[in-house]
Order: structure tokens, then C-alpha cells, then sequence
């Protein structure tokens, strides 16, 4: 496989990730059989692995979209959720399956659930690719993940930093020198 300069190793190949999202949809789709649901693809990180989710459901899915980000305040672990991009569905009485890339101190995850329930959603999930446990600051519950990993930085299949990387079709964790 051609790497990246930038890349030290590859975390996971396209193989594998096809795998992960493979193995969570399988799920989702025996919980959710014969229901509708409207999964709401956190942007930008987890545009591919959405698109690839997505492709997977048998049930009915509306798709939509939302950017959020979480204001921590220092030692608070309660946050306040800006959303700069909001979904134009009303969830009320739906079933919600949120898509988000990677699940780091938890804090946008945890804000994003409770604001769908606190918009009357039936049920309230989360698909997450990647899930770093060391470094979970707010406890939320992700139903559905790919694979824990280490507290590494990684980069590719939509994952950024700087916004850069995102179009890489596989994982891989950023050489030290490129963000020191
Ligand atoms: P949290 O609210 O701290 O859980 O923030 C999670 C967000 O941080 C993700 O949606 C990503 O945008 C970003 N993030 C966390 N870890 C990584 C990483 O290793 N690579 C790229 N983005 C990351
Ligand atoms: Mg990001």
C-alpha cells in the first residue's frame, strides 16, 4: 500500500475498516430490524465512515447532518453544545443512531445524546469507528464502536488534523515530527 509521508504506521487498511463497519452494521441491524431510523452523521470526521455505514442498513434510514462542538469549562465536567450546523429532522418519537468518528474525552458525544433526548427522540444510539478509553474525561455510553485503540493520533477515512489526511482510505497514526 502507498503511505502517506506524514505517516508512521498504518492502525488499520481498508480491509480492516471494512471489516469494523461490516460487524456494526450487522448490529445495528439486528436491533433495529423493521424500525426507521434517522442517522445523523456528525461532520465533518465521520463523513466516510457514515457513507460506508450507511450502505450497510436494511432497515429505512433519513439521513442528516450536524457539526457540533463541546465548550468545556476547565475542571466542569459539563459542557455547553455549540452547534454550528443543525439537522433540519424532527426527532421527536424516532429512533436516533448518531455517527461519529472517534470518541475521545467523550464530552461532544455526551452533549450530542442528551440534546436528542432532551428533543423527545424515542431512542438514542451512537456508532463510533474508533474509541480512545484512557482518555474518556465524561462517562457516555457508546453502543456500537469499531475498535478501542491507544492514545495515539490518528489520521485518514475522514480523520483530520488541520483538515488535512481526511481522503486517505486507511488509518494511520501521524509521524511525531509532523505536529511537534
Ligand atoms: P471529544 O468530545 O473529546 O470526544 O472529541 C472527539 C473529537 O475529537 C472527534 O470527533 C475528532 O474530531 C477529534 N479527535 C479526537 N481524537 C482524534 C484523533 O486521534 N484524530 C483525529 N481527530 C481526533
Ligand atoms: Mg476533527
Amino acid at each position: 500500500m502507498e503511505m502517506h509521508k506524514d505517516i508512521e504506521s498504518i492502525m488499520f487498511t481498508k480491509q480492516e475498516i471494512d471489516m469494523m463497519v461490516h460487524n456494526m452494521a450487522f448490529k445495528i441491524n439486528e436491533e433495529f430490524e423493521g424500525e426507521e431510523l434517522i442517522a445523523i452523521c456528525v461532520l465533518k470526521g465521520s463523513i466516510m465512515f457514515s457513507a460506508d455505514l450507511i450502505r450497510c442498513l436494511a432497515m429505512n434510514v433519513k439521513i442528516d447532518f450536524m457539526q457540533a462542538s463541546s465548550y468545556g469549562s476547565g475542571t466542569e465536567s459539563s459542557g455547553v453544545i455549540n452547534i454550528k450546523k443543525d439537522i433540519d429532522s424532527d426527532v421527536s418519537g424516532k429512533n436516533v443512531l448518531i455517527i461519529e468518528d472517534i470518541v475521545d474525552s467523550g464530552r461532544t458525544l455526551s452533549l450530542l445524546k442528551e440534546e436528542m433526548k432532551s428533543r423527545g427522540a424515542k431512542n438514542v444510539k451512537i456508532a463510533a469507528l474508533l474509541s480512545k478509553p484512557a482518555r474518556r474525561v465524561v462517562d457516555v455510553e457508546v453502543e456500537y464502536i469499531g475498535s478501542e485503540i491507544p492514545d495515539e493520533f490518528v489520521v485518514g477515512y475522514g480523520l483530520d488534523m488541520d483538515e488535512k489526511y481526511r481522503q486517505m482510505d486507511y488509518i494511520g497514526i501521524l509521524k511525531p515530527e509532523v505536529y511537534m
